[in-house]
């Protein structure tokens, strides 16, 4: 199986909640590798594009508000199948769909404050990767 690169938020609920750790570690225990990671305060204008494709949705400017609401952590995680197999930790959208052990299901409550985000294909991986990191994610060490 192929070794795939997928872009990660730890979002604003999540780091108030002290849990980036415990997060981090669901995805190490899924087999997933952190290749880059950085703590950043999103600017209106940076959420506003990377959520662009919601921007007609009735939600897009209470996203906007959240995701601007304090630090996100953001990373790339690379592994076997990762972009699928990142969306399986992180469980459903709506945390109240999410199964039992999934990230949502033990650290969100709500659909609009639900931890995390994760790419949902190959090409969303690569815009949303080269978007936080334009300098590039380092080869890792084999
Ligand atoms: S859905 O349910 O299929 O429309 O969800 P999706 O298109 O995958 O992602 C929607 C993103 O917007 C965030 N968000 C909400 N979704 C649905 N309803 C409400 N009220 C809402 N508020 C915020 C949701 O968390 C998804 O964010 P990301 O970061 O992409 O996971």
């Amino acid at each position: 199986m192929a070794i795939e690169r997928t872009f990660s938020i730890v979002k604003p609920d999540a780091v108030a909640k002290n849990v980036i750790g415990k997060i981090y570690s669901r995805f190490e225990e899924a087999g997933l590798r952190i290749v880059a990671s950085k703590m950043l305060q999103l600017s209106r204008e940076q959420a506003g594009e990377f959520y662009a494709v919601h921007k007609e949705r009735p939600f897009y400017n209470d996203l906007v508000d959240f995701m601007t609401s304090g630090p996100v952590m953001v990373q790339v995680l690379e592994g076997e199948n990762a972009i699928a197999k990142n969306r399986e930790v992180m469980g459903a959208t709506n945390p109240k769909d999410a199964a039992p052990g999934t990230i949502r299901a033990d650290f969100a409550e709500t659909v609009d404050e639900n931890a995390v985000h994760g790419s949902d294909a190959p090409e969303t991986a690569k815009v949303e990767i080269d978007f936080f990191f334009p300098e590039g994610v380092c080869e890792r060490l084999r």
